[in-house]
């Protein structure tokens, strides 16, 4: 079973190998890494903002996935992360189930998701949860729950 825990500052040498891995630098939205100065200013603000929350999912104490949760006009944005070494296990799907309750019972819907359009395991992951895709364009696909 997963648990959420909110990050803190001593994550950030973790977060920062998930962002770089190179299967999330591809399907990032920059594409591009982020070096380490940039990462610590990032999780600095990520960490002071009252609206962006962002948790740490782990498995019988070990950390396995990050989410991210970013307020936008229309909804809050879901933004994932899976360890390389337990992808293709289930997490992602467990997470953004996790994530999906906890936004029914702390009124953060509609979640909002933007997704590469060859990232397949993110598009499978969202869609088997019940996200609708809502638009694409050149690059992504627009995803939303509920509809
Ligand atoms: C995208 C990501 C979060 C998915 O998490 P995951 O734990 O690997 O996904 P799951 O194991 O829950 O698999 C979900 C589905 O995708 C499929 N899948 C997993 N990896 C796949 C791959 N490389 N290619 C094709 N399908 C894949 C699984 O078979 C499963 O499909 P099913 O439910 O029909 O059986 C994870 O791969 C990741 O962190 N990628 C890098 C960062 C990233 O892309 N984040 C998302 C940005 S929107």
């Amino acid at each position: 079973m997963l648990t959420l825990r909110q990050a803190g500052a001593s994550d950030a040498d973790l977060l920062s190998e998930w962002r770089n891995d190179p299967e999330a630098v591809r399907f990032s939205v920059s594409r591009r890494e982020v070096g380490p100065a940039e990462h610590r200013q990032w999780l600095a603000h990520a960490l002071a903002s009252p609206t962006t929350r962002l948790w740490i999912a782990e498995r019988g104490g070990i950390a396995v996935g990050q989410v991210r949760l970013d307020p936008r006009t229309d909804g809050h944005e879901v933004s994932l992360a899976v360890a390389p070494r337990e992808r293709g296990r289930g997490v992602g799907q467990e997470l953004v189930g996790g994530l999906m309750a906890l936004a029914v019972t702390e009124g953060l819907q509609p979640l909002l998701a933007r997704v590469d359009r060859d990232n397949v395991a993110s598009i499978r992951v969202f869609l088997r949860a019940g996200f609708v895709q809502t638009r694409a364009d050149a690059r992504m696909i627009h995803l939303r729950w509920p509809q």
